[in-house]
């Protein structure tokens, strides 16, 4: 039958995956469902600072250059992720007592750098990750702390001075109904733009779980982004299980998926679906969720499953 990545190209959107440069490197049948099933591709890791900037202005772009090679080799494009997050920084940053000008500077030199390594190359970039807390209040990170809340907007226009025609995005988690913390998102992206700020997207992740109620008004929190002018994307979808799996769980795990892809096939600037890896056999999820996983859309041993074939029935009748 056809492949995702023939599917999706019929109805109009990317379809990606998160990818693990290990796996990529080393294993075939890995290497060969992410040429074949996808049209677009993210670093699971390899683009985030602990890995490009390990140390104060010492870059290393190796693993990242090679996925960016095997992108174009294959005809995909890449979701640069991410530029200024929380999680994933070196030591030297977290530690570091820097002046809030230092730090600002220090940020400064991280994008320009990151972004112009890159240039021309990248799709979507993924500029500011998870900077919102459920309630809607920005999270308390080193960022907000030393810089206070204009680090967002400084980010966006520094990436986009280093990339004018990259796509560049704000991604989040338990974003994708209308709540707190989606709507919080919503006012900052509606003031950004009034305020002449580059921010072109909005990453909708879908970490989901069956054991809560999928999003079942993501088309409506979608539209509302799609009302202001900006791009969508869902750019991490999973779906874990608490194990052993049943039929029940199964199901609402194909369901949960169709959710996620209907929200983006509705949505008219919705550009792709990315699913957080493809396959059980590499997934953060079980060692995040003692107990669960089962999460995407290839067991262990690289066969679909029925989510998979839920996803492309989807994509059929787009
Ligand atoms: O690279 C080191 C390695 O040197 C060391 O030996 C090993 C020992 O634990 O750890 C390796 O680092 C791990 C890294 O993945 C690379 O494998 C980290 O411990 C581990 O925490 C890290 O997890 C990643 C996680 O982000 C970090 O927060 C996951 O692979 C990755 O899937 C996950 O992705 C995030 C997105 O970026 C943002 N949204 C949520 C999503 C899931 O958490």
């Amino acid at each position: 039958g056809a492949t995702l990545r023939q599917l999706a190209q019929k109805a109009g959107i990317r379809i990606g995956t998160a990818v693990n440069s290990d796996a990529l490197a080393d294993e075939a049948p890995y290497t060969q469902k992410v040429a074949t099933e996808f049209d677009s591709v993210t670093p699971e890791n390899v683009m985030k600072w602990d890995t490009v900037e390990p140390a104060r202005g010492t870059f290393v772009f190796t693993q990242a250059d090679r996925l960016v090679d095997f992108a174009q080799a294959h005809g995909q494009l890449v979701r640069g992720h991410n530029l200024v997050w929380h999680s994933q920084l070196p030591s030297w940053v977290t530690d570091g007592d820097f002046s809030a000008t230092e730090l600002r500077d220090i940020l400064h030199r991280h994008i320009t750098a990151e972004v112009t390594h890159f240039k021309g190359r990248i799709w979507q970039w993924d500029v500011v990750n998870e900077a919102f807390n459920e309630d809607g209040t920005l999270r308390d990170d080193v960022w907000l702390q030393k810089l206070g809340p204009g680090y967002i907007a400084d980010a966006f226009r520094w990436a986009h001075e280093a990339d004018p025609k990259a796509a560049l995005y704000i991604n989040d988690y338990n974003i994708e109904g209308v709540n707190a913390k989606s709507t919080a998102l919503y006012d900052l992206v509606a003031r950004l733009r009034k305020e002449g700020v580059p921010v072109q997207g909005v990453g909708i992740q879908g970490h989901l779980d069956v054991q809560y109620p999928a999003p079942h008004d993501i088309a409506d929190n979608m539209a509302r982004f799609d009302k202001l002018g900006v791009q969508t994307a869902i750019t991490e979808a999973d779906v874990r299980i608490t194990l052993p799996a049943s039929a029940t769980d199964v199901e609402a795990q194909d369901e949960a998926y169709q959710t996620l892809l209907e929200g983006c096939l509705l949505t008219r600037r919705c550009t792709d679906f990315t699913v957080w890896g493809f396959t059980d056999k590499y997934s953060w999820v079980p060692g995040v969720f003692t107990g669960e996983g089962q999460a995407n859309i290839f067991d262990e041993n690289y066969q679909p499953k029925s989510a998979y074939t839920a996803l492309a029935q989807d994509l059929r009748l787009a």
